[in-house]
Order: structure tokens, then C-alpha cells, then sequence
């Protein structure tokens, strides 16, 4: 890019001050200053003016929103997800797309436990039963839940995330399973105990008491997770998504939960965020979810913010971003 006029940066969602003001430092920053996302025309009206967008991962650009940027050169997505974007109109269009690797697997994983957890030992059901006053006596048999000390865990995915979630694992003396479609690399720091097992799927599906899903959403692994599967696994099995909503089929799910082929389920992602509060899915006890919360630490959020910002930076500096979704990007000249 060689155009030296004042760069203009979209910012999609008030991100880490710190963040925000390294980048007005270099660029003309106009903050979308509220929590709510901008609606759709509102985001491609600002981008018309905008050579870059720090994005989240509910702003969509698909091929159409895509064909409509003229001047952008970079969408900086504030996730290491990027299915909001389309990235193969990205690259024809000669836009870069920037993500955040690398900083956020331990924060999700932290979370998928949490929710492994919460399922298992009936965290959030109990805090609900007690803030109801429902809480009279201490017998021997309330609220009984599940040991996750020692059970057999299936990681799907086995990605940054998953081996994270691998490592925690370890900590509880559980047996791990774990698919991967690629050459599984070694872990960065390995658990001590039992190793960590590459299996098929159908393997992993019917041996595991808890099953974590740490895929990206594709074509391939959309609504990887659905009737068939649900069928394959152990009738008291939980599952733990801290993916991408749509990789379970949610009205599968909600079926197995009712026939009583799932016994629980912790989700930080569904198939349309934000879940209604009348969604059936929450009409059942055993199921826990949060808002799509699993790096949404003040640390890893900041760290987030930041790589956006470099994203950005490193593009108006004429480079691909520092880690880039679509690195078989011509960057188109400024116009
Ligand atoms: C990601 O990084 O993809 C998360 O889902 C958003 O924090």
C-alpha cells in the first residue's frame, strides 16, 4: 500500500483502550461505541469511508457484504474463528484477513472445563435450587452427579484448543481420545500420565464419558454432531461445545436430551447467538450455557485486541497481517 493519505479504521465494538489507542496513533479510528453490533447497513454504510474494520465474530461479511467494500484492504477479525467471514470473496476482492491465533486456547479451555464441570457436578442447577430456597436438608442423595476424576474424555479437534483442554485433563487423571483430521503435531507440553490417544471418531463416540468439541465451523463440520451420533454415544455421556454453535445439530440435541440419550451438555455456543431465554434447550436442567464467553478474560481479550491492532498495522505497513486467514491474498491498492 503505498497511499500516505490518513487511514481510516472501522472498530466494530469498544475493544481494550490500550488497543484502541496505539491504533489512533497511526490511524483515524470511528468506534461503533456500543455493546449491541451495528446492524448490517450501518456497517457497510461505515465501511464505504473505512481501509480497515476490526471485526467480531457476530459482524458478517459474506460475499455479497464483501462485493460492496470498495476501499477496504483489511478485515481484522477480533477471533481466531473466522467463518463470519467468507473468506474466498476476501481474497478475490483483495482484502486481507487478519485473526488472533495463538492467544486464547488456555483462556477457552479454562471455560470448556468450567462447563465440563458445572455439567457434571450440577454446579448451576444447585446454585438455582439454593437461590429458590429449595435447600431444607443435607441428605446423602442430593444432587448426586458425576466424577470426572478418572472417566475417559474425547476431545474432537486437536487444535490449540483441544490440547489445552487435553492438558487440564491430565490433572484429573481421565484417559484421553481425541480425532484430528491432519497429522496430529506433539503437544506443546505433554501431561504426565496416561498419553493422549488418536482414535476414529465411532472409537471416541462410544467410549467417552465427556466429549469436548474444539473444531472450527466448516462445511465439513457443520452439524458434525447430530442424531447418528448422539445414537453412538454412551447414554450418560456429556458434551461440551466451546466451538462454533452449528456444530451440533441443536434439534437433534434437543430430541436426545429428551429421550433421555444425553444426559448433559455445556455450551458456550449455539446455533443462533444471542439464545433466546424461552429456547427449549434451557428447559432442561442438565444443560448449562454461557455467552459465548470462553476467551473472554480481561487478559486474553486485551491480548486479542492488540494482535487485532498489529493485524491492521502490519497491513497499512504493506504487509499480509501478522496472522493472516487467507494468506493467498493480493491486497489490492488502496483506492
Ligand atoms: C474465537 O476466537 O473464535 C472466539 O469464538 C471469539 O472469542
Amino acid at each position: 500500500m503505498g497511499s500516505s493519505a490518513i487511514k481510516r479504521v472501522f472498530v466494530t465494538r469498544p475493544i481494550a483502550e490500550t488497543a484502541l489507542r496505539r491504533l489512533a496513533e497511526t490511524a483515524r479510528v470511528d468506534l461503533w461505541d456500543d455493546e449491541m453490533a451495528p446492524p448490517h447497513a450501518e456497517l457497510v454504510r461505515r465501511l464505504a469511508s473505512a481501509d480497515a474494520v476490526i471485526s467480531m465474530v457476530s459482524d458478517r461479511f459474506d460475499a455479497a457484504t464483501v462485493g460492496m467494500l470498495r476501499r477496504l484492504v483489511v478485515i481484522s477479525n477480533l477471533a481466531v474463528g473466522v467463518d463470519n467471514i467468507d473468506l474466498e470473496a476476501a481474497r478475490r476482492a483483495g482484502i486481507a484477513v487478519g485473526h488472533t491465533p495463538g492467544v486464547l486456547a488456555e483462556t477457552t479451555a479454562d471455560l470448556a472445563f468450567a462447563l465440563l464441570m458445572a455439567v457434571a457436578r450440577r454446579v448451576a442447577e444447585g446454585d438455582r435450587y439454593v437461590r429458590a430456597d429449595r435447600w431444607h436438608a443435607w441428605t446423602p442423595r442430593l444432587m448426586l452427579g458425576r466424577d470426572i476424576w478418572g472417566a475417559t474424555l474425547g476431545i474432537i479437534g486437536w487444535g490449540a484448543v483441544g490440547q489445552a483442554v487435553a492438558r487440564r485433563a491430565a490433572g484429573f487423571a481421565m484417559r484421553v481420545l481425541y480425532t484430528t483430521r491432519g497429522t496430529p503435531r506433539a503437544m506443546a507440553s505433554a501431561p504426565t500420565g496416561s498419553q493422549p490417544e488418536r482414535v476414529e471418531l465411532a472409537q471416541l463416540l462410544a467410549a467417552s464419558d465427556f466429549i469436548s468439541l474444539n473444531v472450527p465451523l466448516t462445511p465439513e463440520t457443520r452439524h458434525m454432531i447430530g442424531a447418528h451420533e448422539f445414537a453412538a454415544m454412551k447414554r450418560d455421556a456429556i458434551i461440551v461445545n466451546t466451538a462454533r454453535g452449528p456444530v451440533i445439530d441443536e434439534e437433534a440435541l434437543i430430541t436426545g436430551l429428551r429421550l433421555g440419550r444425553i444426559a448433559g451438555v455445556g455450551l458456550d455456543v449455539t446455533e443462533v447467538e444471542p439464545i433466546r431465554g424461552d429456547h427449549p434447550l434451557l428447559q432442561f436442567p442438565s444443560v448449562v450455557v454461557t455467552p459465548h464467553i470462553g476467551s473472554a478474560s480481561h487478559a486474553t481479550r486485551t491480548r486479542m485486541a492488540e494482535l487485532a491492532v498489529d493485524n491492521v498495522l502490519e497491513v497499512f505497513a504493506g504487509r499480509l497481517p501478522r496472522f493472516c486467514a487467507n494468506p493467498g491474498v493480493t491486497i489490492r491498492s488502496p483506492s
